[in-house]
């Protein structure tokens, strides 16, 4: 039973009990019904406390039901909160832990509500695209007052109850309990004290007005519009509290289902719900059971104390796990610290940081020159330069010296991690765990699985990826693993239409429309147009038949490396970050399309967002069905964290079940027609194929 019923004395107790937060799934939501109509049938029973088992009173609507048809049987919550309200004994939620979105909206639905210390409440549906949808922006704004109401509407944001007891003329809380211990007490103790009060209040009779009115909404819409351009539920938030202060409750009931009905198909609603699931499902390894035991990881040493070394080492400093950082010299290992030094001096300038805590992160830091000195870590990450000989060396040494067990990773961007474990002779033991620049910023950690990589080495670097608030995802090896790969025929795109007819500042343009952060020429700009010709000039020997453009080699061959020459694809002004378009760099293109014989054609800004993305999604097909990715949802995930695909779009495999899988394979095919491009890289992958010939999206894949 997911809401069970009993009898103290004349007070019936209903407790959720839907592990792990109580989510308002079907047999909860009938729980309840059933519950109530039994403490309203039994004479001995004068009012109802309800409450929740565990860890919440109820984290609110049960994910799991999103999009099937039980999460709308009946009772659905609305029906629920109705008949709580029309109880004929009072019923009196006893809330603690958390309360939260359909949670919440219950409590509301109570005639009485007590709240225990250190509980939290929210309505974040807006996080999923969505507006409380069971009462939520109606009863809200009745018991806190407008603006509060529409604050935590809007954010989203847990809000502590004692915080909200202090709200003047609240109605949330009628009582907030001495403890979490004496509540369920606290909240019998007023149920029987109201056992005969007639009529019982209701929060939607409760009034509900801004006292400024229309100007106070006009200015909502202000605020709240310019901070979330790319996502409706916000607006319709507002939409919906004003709605509470104009209609007859029942209306705004109505209007407030209406908007949540409307907004559940919406593309952006629709991506932050694959995100939410997709978050979940990228810890999870297939043939990885969850109950796989953990090595313990209470020491890290990290090799290399470069620009990836030091952010690296920044992550398990913030988590409290103290690094040892090695080094070839103590130049290096001095710059290194001062690196750190700056970075956390910033954060401590800006007051993101406190002193102490600054200082309690340096002193987990130490360092040396010595192997002997690391033996002992349980977790060696690799990060020196890009080298196969230089690996080799450092992996040889680490199998000679580090104990049993110890984890040894490489955060090598781009070499064979398999060849890299064989140069031990304990390859179950090495892993990838491939940070991205800046890594102490980047959320994203592509975790590379060796052919021999031990099950329990997994289980605990995703573990430990948890553990200094990383996302992680699987990758199989293979050249550039999931993302890098990828990166590689988004860019190639960029190259070939720059030959074509566009100018870097009209892709940038386009793409950032669409919504990445950045587009592949500022990109480039940032990173270093160096990088990526370094990366070339290999490819030039290992694949000789791929097709690039020479856009990029000829910018380098002009010393034009980015914002650190203070030239790339654009210009920029001493110690400034803004593009300015460089006319030096058209004349480049301009000439080298007339060595080509290229007559430039206008290019519209639909045919280079589809390029783009769509080069991402075939690459990603062959990654899906080569199984480098275990789920179309995971290389959603690397885009979305390392790659800066636009939130609101879900990610590239997202993005084209969205546009739909036959449309995207007939655009490749038009693409594969151009002649200036790069007709075999857009026959559309197999598995593609196979999905579009059956009707079947990416998400449907595994
Ligand atoms: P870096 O050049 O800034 O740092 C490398 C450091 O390793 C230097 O301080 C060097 O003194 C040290 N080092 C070299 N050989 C050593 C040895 N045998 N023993 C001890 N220390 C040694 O390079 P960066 O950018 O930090 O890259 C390091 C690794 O991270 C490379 O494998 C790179 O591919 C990878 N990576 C780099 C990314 C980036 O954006 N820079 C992103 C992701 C991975």
């Amino acid at each position: 039973m997911t809401a069970q019923y009993e009898a103290h004395g004349d007070i019936a107790v209903i407790t959720l009990n839907n592990p792990p937060v109580n989510g308002l799934g079907y047999e909860t939501r009938k729980g309840i019904a059933d519950a109530l109509a039994r403490a309203n049938a039994d004479g001995q029973i004068k009012a109802v406390v309800l409450t929740g088992a565990g860890k919440a009173f109820s984290g609110g609507a049960d994910i799991k039901e999103f999009g099937s048809p039980k999460a709308l049987a009946e009772p659905n919550l609305l029906s629920v909160i109705l008949a709580i309200e029309n109880s004929a004994k009072p019923v009196v939620a006893a809330v603690h832990s958390v309360a939260m979105g359909g949670g919440l909206e219950l409590a509301l639905g109570c005639h009485y509500r007590v709240g225990a210390p250190g509980c939290k409440v929210a309505l974040p549906e807006v996080k999923l695209g969505l507006i409380p949808g069971a009462g939520g922006t109606q009863r809200l704004p009745r018991v806190l007052g407008v603006e509060a109401a529409l604050n935590m509407i809007v954010s989203g944001e847990p809000v502590p109850a004692e915080m909200l007891a202090q709200v003047p003329g609240q109605k949330l809380f009628d009582k907030m309990a001495a403890s979490a211990e004496s509540l369920m007490d606290e909240a019998k103790a007023l149920a029987r004290e109201k056992a005969d009060v007639r009529p019982l209040p209701l929060v939607r009779e409760l009034p509900c007005k801004h006292p400024k009115g229309d100007a106070y909404f006009q200015f909502a819409r202000n605020m709240v519009g310019g901070m979330s351009k790319n996502f409706p539920a916000p607006l319709k938030c507002v939409d919906a509290v004003e709605a509470a202060t104009k209609k007859k409750f029942d209306e705004g009931l109505a209007y407030e289902r209406e908007i949540f009905i409307n907004l559940m198909w919406t593309p952006e609603c629709r991506a932050l719900r694959h995100i939410f699931a997709a978050e979940r499902a990228a810890s999870k390894i297939p043939d990885v059971p969850e109950d796989t035991p953990k090595r313990e990881i209470k020491s890290v040493a990290v090799i290399g104390a470069g620009t990836m070394g030091g952010g690296i080492t920044m992550n398990f400093l913030n988590a409290g796990i103290p690094v040892k950082m090695l080094e070839m010299k103590q130049e290096a290992l001095d710059r290194g610290v001062a690196t750190i030094r700056k970075n956390y001096e910033a954060q401590v300038g800006k007051g993101k940081l406190k002193q102490d805590k600054y200082e309690q992160r340096m002193s987990l830091l130490s360092t040396t020159l010595s192997y002997d000195d690391i033996k002992d870590a349980d977790l060696v990450i690799e990060a020196v330069f890009e080298e196969m000989g230089v690996k080799e060396t450092v992996f040889k040494k680490l199998d000679e010296v580090m104990k049993k067990g110890a984890i040894l990773a490489s955060n090598t961007s781009t070499l064979d991690v398999n060849k890299i474990a064989s140069f031990t002779k304990r390859p179950q033991d090495v892993v990838g765990l491939h940070f991205f620049s800046p890594a102490n910023v980047m959320k994203l950690l592509e975790v590379v699985r060796g052919e021999k990589t031990a099950k329990d080495v997994l289980a605990t670097v995703m573990a430990i990826a948890k553990t200094i608030k990383k996302t992680a995802v699987v990758s199989g090896v293979c050249d550039g693993f999931i993302g890098n790969r990828m990166i590689e025929q988004y860019s190639r795109q960029a190259g070939f239409l720059l030959e074509e007819g566009c100018t870097p500042e009209q892709v940038d343009k386009a793409i950032e429309k669409f919504g990445f952060a950045m587009g592949p020429f500022r990109m480039g700009d940032l990173a270093g147009n160096d990088i990526g010709w370094a990366i070339r000039k290999r490819r030039y020997v290992e694949k000789p038949g791929m097709k690039y453009s020479k856009t990029a080699d000829l910018l380098c061959e002009m010393g034009r490396y980015g914002q650190k020459t203070g030239a790339g694809w654009y210009d920029y002004k001493p110690g400034k970050r803004d593009a300015i378009p460089s006319p030096l760099v058209v004349e480049m293109i301009e000439k080298h399309r007339k060595d080509l014989g290229i007559t430039p054609r206008k290019i519209s800004d639909e045919e280079i967002v589809q390029r783009l993305v769509y080069a991402l999604v075939n690459e990603a097909a062959h990654i899906l069905e080569e199984g480098i990715a275990s789920r179309a949802s995971d290389i959603d995930m690397v885009y979305l964290t390392g790659y800066g695909f636009p939130i609101h779009r879900g990610g590239p495999m997202q993005y084209a079940d969205t546009v739909g899988l036959f449309n995207v394979a007939q655009s490749m095919q038009r693409f594969a027609r151009n002649p200036l491009d790069d007709a075999q890289f857009w026959q559309p992958a197999p598995l593609l194929a196979r999905l579009v010939a059956a009707g079947k999206s990416f998400n449907q894949v595994g």
